[in-house]
């Protein structure tokens, strides 16, 4: 038998007039101190105008779907994100988490099937949208900052390590077109993982030699599949290819050295690593901020540029502003 509906809530102001949203719309009733749910739209009718001018006129802010169609719903939310992030009436703090759900949503499809250039479009879709949100909204970081998640899965790694590399990269002035290509080589930086023998991905031990043999595979495996869609630009490649390597030589696949290795791999291997040191894993709990900094400073020493590793800090500690000098103008010690 199946269990009871479980329903969970929308943000009105992501639902569209004259838009079909592909799912049921629920409102939620309180009668007699029982929570009960009533259709208020149907998935194939479109939305109109008054339908939603009637909640707002009662005041009501969320509209409720079944949790079983939370996919169906997501793709809407995809389809008119740049809608909702230049929508002043949705709340900064919830435009971060619908920037990042959606992104959750796409990336389980990135790794269910990695080889479709339908998948890679969405990506870069999504990182073009979050470079507007980054760049329009004041407190966009700390938004963001917030909504990375802690527990680990490869989607989720793959989400915080793109948002953190795009705050990164608009602290350092990057322009648009460097946070597109940087953004979406983050969001597909661990494809090739989908070709890894999942027992080995998710084992507690360590691993042997022939086991982390077959993980240092998965960033040309990824690569290969990537350059396979023909979708993905060439600049993105450099995050893609690059993470592992460390600035010492000892990293893989190819043991690039210094500044063999392009700025996109040096921040992407710094952003792999804080986010897997501050992500809950099997064999470690995460970490706090300054902690992971401090095993990155003191136990990976030479792994990763000196100065990028310095902003890296900086930003960190700055609010994701540039605190740019102040006018060199000297002011009067008294008047
Ligand atoms: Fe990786």
């Amino acid at each position: 038998m199946n269990g009871p509906v479980e329903y969970i809530p929308t943000t009105l102001n992501a639902i569209r007039v004259d838009t079909v949203v592909g799912c049921d719309l629920y409102l939620q009733n309180c009668v007699n101190n029982e929570v009960r749910y009533v259709l208020y739209c149907s998935g194939t009718s479109v939305v109109k105008s008054d339908k939603i001018e009637d909640l707002q006129k009662h005041q009501i802010k969320r509209l409720f779907i079944r949790k079983e169609d939370q996919k169906i719903y997501l793709k809407y939310i995809e389809s008119s994100l740049i809608h909702i992030i230049n929508d002043d009436r949705v709340d900064i703090k919830e435009k971060a988490y619908i920037v990042y759900d959606v992104a959750k949503n796409i990336m389980v499809d990135v790794f269910e099937d990695p080889r479709s250039g339908e998948q890679v479009a969405r990506s870069k879709n999504w990182v073009s949208n979050t470079i507007d949100f980054v760049m329009k909204s004041k407190g966009a970081y700390s938004n963001m900052i917030n909504m990375i998640s802690h527990d680990y899965y490869t989607y989720t790694h793959s989400v915080n390590v793109s948002v953190l590399g795009l705050l990164f990269a608009k602290y350092l002035g990057f322009d648009g077109n460097e946070m597109q290509a940087f953004g979406t080589g983050l969001l597909l930086h661990d494809v090739g993982k989908t070709q890894v023998d999942p027992d080995i991905i998710n084992k507690k031990e360590r691993l042997n030699d022939a086991e982390f043999a077959m993980i240092k595979m998965h960033v040309e495996l990824g690569a290969d599949i990537l350059k396979q869609t023909g979708c993905v630009d060439s600049a993105s490649f450099f995050p893609i290819m690059q993470h592992h390597e460390k600035y010492s030589g000892k990293g893989y696949p190819n043991g690039l050295k210094g500044d063999a290795i392009h700025k996109y791999g040096k921040m992407a291997c710094i952003i792999d690593v804080y986010d897997a040191l501050t992500t809950k894993r099997s064999y470690a709990d995460a970490r706090k901020p300054f902690p992971a900094l401090k095993i990155m400073n003191d136990e990976m020493t030479g792994s990763f540029d000196e100065k990028y590793f310095k902003d890296f800090i900086l930003f960190l500690g700055s609010g994701g502003e540039r605190q740019y000098q102040k006018s060199k103008k000297k002011f009067p010690m008294s008047v």
